[in-house]
């Protein structure tokens, strides 16, 4: 019998794509979403991927109730919790459903594993943790200082979950620090549909290379970097998917809790990334320079050095991969 995993946030941008990476590698996902920030069209997507039929609960994760009969209904035995809120200007000016669904989604699913006896936990954290980097690459230890409001409930939801497993050493929980994913499934049918204006760079060069947006407003070329332009470790959304497999295969021989960074370990700027795409794409990109966006900071990119030792991870595709897939989702209507 293969194991069932609860992947909340299943029908999400990362969540679709690490249920597609259980089924391959043998697992029986259960998707839990609410379609906040996503939508229920994407599922027959992931039923053909699948092959068959995979169970799909619309449930909200601060919902305890609702979760206790999840747990009651699957025979689960471990968590993915990709279920959140991300939008890093967004948290600024909503706070409370920030630290409501973030934080008060984490308490409420980890309440329930408790008393279902679940003990193994993925948990989606985010680069955003570190803030500003004192120095490159960013390794675990580096400090935590987040920015923003979203990088500080992921700070929270981490402290929260080392203190569950300095309590019980039962628990085994993975905190794993995304990168930038980027890219979309290869088949073109799973990818990014954000709503409305996409914040994120690649999103952005879909639409523009599409003729939905005019041009890229490039954020500063006066960076302390090399061509002056932001530095950034973009990883694909397929490689950040098996980064969680690895995970959970690794959870099976340890306990406590422990955060891994999850990224390619180098860094490309936003005009590598527009050449990249625009080879992908084999369009021309229009660009023009605007002054530095508030928050951002000149480069960031991971020591991957612990996913490589104790998950045997890393990234296989690379930023050409990223745009062709990111491409492909777009040219197939980049939309569920
Ligand atoms: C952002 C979030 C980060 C989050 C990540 C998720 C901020 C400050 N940070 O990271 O917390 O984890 O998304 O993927 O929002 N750029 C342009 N023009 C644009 C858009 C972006 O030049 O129109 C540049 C940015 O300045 C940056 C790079 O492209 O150098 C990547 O930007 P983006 O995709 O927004 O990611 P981050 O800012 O790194």
């Amino acid at each position: 019998m293969p194991e069932s995993i609860l992947v909340t946030g299943g029908a999400g941008y990362v969540g679709s794509h690490v249920v597609v990476a259980l089924v391959r590698a043998g697992y029986a996902p259960v998707v839990l979403d609410n379609y906040a920030n996503s939508t229920p069209a994407v599922l027959p997507r992931l039923h053909a991927l699948a092959g068959y039929a995979i169970p799909a609960v619309h449930v909200d994760v601060r919902d305890a109730d609702a979760l206790r009969g999840v747990f009651r209904d699957h025979p689960i035995t471990a968590v993915i919790h990709c279920a959140g809120l991300k939008a890093v200007g967004e948290s600024q000016a909503r706070p409370l459903a920030y630290y409501d669904v973030n934080v008060g989604g984490a308490m409420a699913l980890a309440q329930v594993m408790g008393e279902a006896g679940v003990a193994t936990l993925v948990f989606s954290s985010s680069a955003s943790v570190y803030g500003e980097p004192e120095a490159l690459p960013i390794d675990e230890a580096a400090p935590l200082q987040p920015h923003s409001v979203y990088g500080r409930t992921k700070r929270i939801v981490e402290d929260f979950l080392c203190d569950l497993a300095g309590a019980n050493a039962n628990w085994r929980i993975a905190l794993l620090r995304y990168f930038n994913p980027a890219g979309a499934h290869v088949s073109g049918t799973l990818g990014e549909a954000a709503r409305g204006r996409p914040n994120n760079l690649v999103p952005l060069l879909c639409k523009i290379a599409a003729g939905e947006l005019a041009n890229l407003t490039v954020y500063g070329n006066d960076w302390p970097t090399a061509d002056g332009t932001g530095v950034r470790d973009y990883l694909h959304v397929e490689d950040l998917a098996e980064g969680h497999i690895a995970a959970l295969r690794h959870l099976a021989g340890v306990r406590g809790a422990l955060a891994i960074n999850l990224g390619a370990g180098r860094g490309h700027s936003v005009l590598e990334v527009v050449a990249a795409f625009e080879r992908a794409c084999g369009r021309r990109i229009a660009r023009t320079i605007a002054p530095r966006r508030p928050g951002d900071v000149a480069a960031s990119y991971a020591d991957a050095t612990r996913a490589a030792q104790l998950l045997h991870w890393r990234t296989t595709r690379d930023l050409d991969a990223i745009c062709a897939d990111a491409w492909r989702w777009q040219q197939q209507g980049g939309r569920y």
